[in-house]
């Protein structure tokens, strides 16, 4: 058992997720919004993408093509990206939809921490996160430590050349954030849940989780 100081421990792994979002800052924009979109109109009738991210999971491919009927179909509470357009904002659409991140430090769920309470998917409103899973992080996202039972899917996230584990709500396939283990916070499971603020909204009611 090492017996490190929780503050030093802490700190390279901080720099590191701090330059790594830092550089999806840089790059995300034109990727979520540029090519893909671009890809998407001009392969609009073909089922393989030069921008396939991930390969071994056709349920990412789908999802990152922005395709209507995979994306409307497969969901519980699916959308087409046309009726997703008309309910969401132009950034929580960049985020849920596209994948996109908001810039950190921004977000209004990053310091935000109520004794009691849900944070429910901006998309569809499922149960995420209730607020006893919250913790302080400093990395400028709201960061959790476990979610609703059931909430939210795990996939592999190759994009960027890293390799992280993006999570999704199980409902609707919104983006949501990604997950990050091993970090030394003091939490019960050692993961981080970094979600974007803009992928909740919160009730103070507990009765919805
Ligand atoms: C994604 O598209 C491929 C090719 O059209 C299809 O075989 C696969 O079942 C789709 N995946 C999902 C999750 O819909
Ligand atoms: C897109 O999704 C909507 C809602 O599920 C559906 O009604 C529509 O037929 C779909 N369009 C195509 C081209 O698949
Ligand atoms: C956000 O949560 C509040 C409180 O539960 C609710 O009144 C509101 O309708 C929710 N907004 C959306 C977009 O779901
Ligand atoms: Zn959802």
């Amino acid at each position: 058992m090492l017996l490190r100081p929780t503050t030093i421990a802490h700190r390279p792994l901080l720099t590191l997720a701090l330059a790594a979002s830092a550089s999806l800052r840089l790059s995300s924009p034109q990727i979520a919004t540029g090519s893909f979109a671009l890809a998407a109109q001009q392969h609009n009738h073909n089922q393989q993408s030069p921008l396939q991210l991930s390969p071994s999971s056709p349920h990412i491919r789908n999802y990152s093509m922005g395709s209507n009927a995979s994306t409307a179909s497969n969901f519980p509470k699916g959308k087409s990206d046309t009726e997703w357009r008309a309910q969401l904002s132009p950034e929580q659409f960049r985020v849920l939809r596209q994948k996109g991140t908001e810039p950190g430090f921004t977000g209004k769920y990053d310091s935000h921490y109520p004794k009691k309470g849900v944070y429910t998917c901006a998309g569809c409103d499922s149960p995420l996160y209730t607020a006893d899973l919250k913790f302080k992080s400093g990395c400028g996202w709201p960061a959790f430590f476990d979610a609703v039972p059931g909430a939210i899917d795990r996939h592999v996230d190759r994009t960027f050349g890293m390799k992280r584990t993006e999570i999704t709500c199980k409902a609707c396939g919104g983006h949501l954030g990604h997950v990050f283990e091993g970090e030394g916070f003091n939490n019960p499971t050692d993961e981080r849940h970094c979600v974007n603020s803009i992928s909740l909204n919160f009730s103070e009611d507990d009765k919805k989780a």
